[in-house]
């Protein structure tokens, strides 16, 4: 006969207790003020082990987030109200966008119709990725030493999505007009309205196709740009939560760069003399500087790290050999 294998009972000391959640109906309940239910979101959010980055780096935060949406509170000022209890309605309305967020795993801001971006806030929904740009941090806090006083006339926003960076350069840059490029129709037609938001249509052209293709011969100051960079290992990976984004929106190729490599390649042509382009890389600069070894270029620390934006002039594509008319990139040899 045999060993007999150890049964579960056997093994339970080497084994994690589990921890029960309270269901949703006791937290309705039992919960009275904001604080009981914000503390209830974190233990739900925290056991369902969802993914963040889509506006929020944790539970508090996100749970945070959904309590003041659904409550009608400004967005930024829970402290006042952690002591006020909740209507019943109040506190079964907000634990079913947490089931929602836990069950479904869709991101908060696409259950909110709504993200916010330094102090802006943006609609948001499938149709585009949700705002959450490092640029817009860069452009506010470390562009303009490299600017050197000389604010741009004319911008790009290459890549736009729902539009966030393109609006957000309208109102740093007061004077500038910009202009829009997406590939995505879906994308574009929720630019338009948060364009409406923001009033700012009339600095602000949207336009539909492949990177540089709709704008012709113009030209620009600054190209802004946060590409879909996503490599593939890194695309299989993806939580559900990026997964409800639009995958055009993601995915870069094997090492991320396939988009970046056109961009680089067309951008000179784009570019009026001492302009420059701001490109968002992510995690990526590995795969960067190995596809791009030949080019001088300034990385834009932003509170996110040092070296997921990328900045680069004209005069140091073409150096490097960058630039429609110059043919293929020179490689270092
Ligand atoms: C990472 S998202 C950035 C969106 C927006 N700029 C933001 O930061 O929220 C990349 C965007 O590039 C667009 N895109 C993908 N390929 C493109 C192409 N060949 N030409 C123009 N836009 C493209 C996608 O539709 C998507 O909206």
């Amino acid at each position: 006969m045999s060993a007999r294998r150890p049964t579960a009972r056997a093994t339970a000391s080497g084994v994690a207790a589990k921890r029960a959640v309270v269901g949703m109906d006791q937290a309705v309940q039992e919960l009275r003020t904001l604080r009981d239910c914000l503390r209830h979101a974190c233990t739900r959010l925290s056991a369902a082990a969802l993914a963040y980055g889509q506006g929020t780096d944790n539970a508090w935060d996100e749970a945070v987030w959904l309590a003041l949406w659904s409550l009608h509170l400004p967005p930024d000022r829970v402290e006042p109200f952690l002591d006020a209890r909740l209507t019943r309605d109040e506190r079964k309305s907000f634990f079913e966008l947490i089931e929602r967020r836990c069950r479904e795993r869709v991101p908060a801001a696409y259950l909110t119709g709504e993200a916010w971006l330094r102090g802006l806030r943006f609609r948001a929904d499938p149709r585009a990725i949700i705002p959450r740009s490092l640029i817009v941090e860069a452009m506010e806090e470390t562009l303009d030493d490299w600017l050197a006083g000389r604010e741009p006339d004319d911008i790009l926003d290459l890549c736009t999505g729902g539009g966030s960076i393109a609006i957000s350069a309208a109102l740093r840059f007061a004077q500038a007009r910009v202009d829009a490029v997406d590939l995505s129709e879906q994308a574009l037609s929720l630019a338009a309205e948060n364009l409406a938001d923001h009033q700012v249509q009339d600095r602000v052209n949207l336009y539909h196709g492949d990177l540089f293709a709709p704008i012709g011969d113009r030209q620009y100051d600054l190209i802004l740009c946060n590409p879909p960079y996503v490599n593939s290992a890194s695309m299989r990976k993806l939580p559900a939560e990026f997964l409800a984004e639009p995958d055009t929106a993601l995915a870069g190729g094997n090492d991320g760069m396939d988009l970046i490599r056109r961009i680089l390649a067309d951008a000179p042509k784009a570019l009026r003399d001492g302009g420059f382009l701001l490109l968002e890389i992510g995690h990526e600069a590995p795969f960067f500087e190995a596809a791009f070894d030949s080019l001088e270029f300034a990385y834009l620390p932003v509170a996110a790290g040092e070296d997921q934006l990328v900045l680069v002039s004209r005069e140091q594509l073409r150096a490097a050999g960058y630039g429609a008319t110059l043919g293929k990139p020179r490689r270092r040899r």
